[in-house]
């Protein structure tokens, strides 16, 4: 066991656990913030996906001891009242199916967003290749997309 600090969504906490533990079971398990979702646990889907210091990882990958004094951002974080203009893009276009890997949707697209304002339909795509929707919402996904970087 040790004690790792670091901020999440903008407040300073210290956790203790062992420093090969999952951020996503930290996240999920020890600082109850459940929007974050375990999909394969192998790096494969996306569905665990944060912000590590502004950049998209897969939470399920990376361990506590990577995180210490680190900013992480989880879908709960992304904005203080849901108005990231991804968020509203994705209500407005009814992207969700059943749900379960869309906060790792948006957490992919909005590191997208917040290096390129303006990407383009292939980079989109390129961007999010690898974030697994089972319920095969992509071409709702590109298009909100698109949308939010029209108003953000
Ligand atoms: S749960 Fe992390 S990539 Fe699938
Ligand atoms: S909305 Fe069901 S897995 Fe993506």
């Amino acid at each position: 066991m040790t004690t790792v600090t670091f901020a999440i969504n903008g407040k300073t906490v210290s956790v203790d656990a062992d420093p090969d533990t999952p951020l996503l079971w930290i996240v999920r398990e020890h600082l109850k913030l459940t929007g974050t979702k375990f999909g394969c646990g192998a790096g494969l889907c996306g569905a665990c996906t944060v912000h590590l210091d502004g950049k998209a990882v897969r939470s399920c990958q990376t361990q506590l001891s990577a995180v210490a004094h680190k900013k992480v951002t989880t879908i709960e974080g992304l904005s203080p009242d849901a108005s990231h203009p991804l968020q509203k893009a994705w209500v407005a276009m009814q992207v969700p199916q059943c749900g379960y890997c869309q906060s790792g949707q948006i957490m992919q697209a909005a590191s997208l967003l917040a290096k390129n304002k303006s990407p383009s339909r292939q980079q989109i795509v390129e961007h999010m290749n690898g974030n697994i929707c089972r319920c095969g919402t992509y071409p709702r996904i590109v298009r909100a997309i698109e949308r939010a970087s029209k108003e953000g």
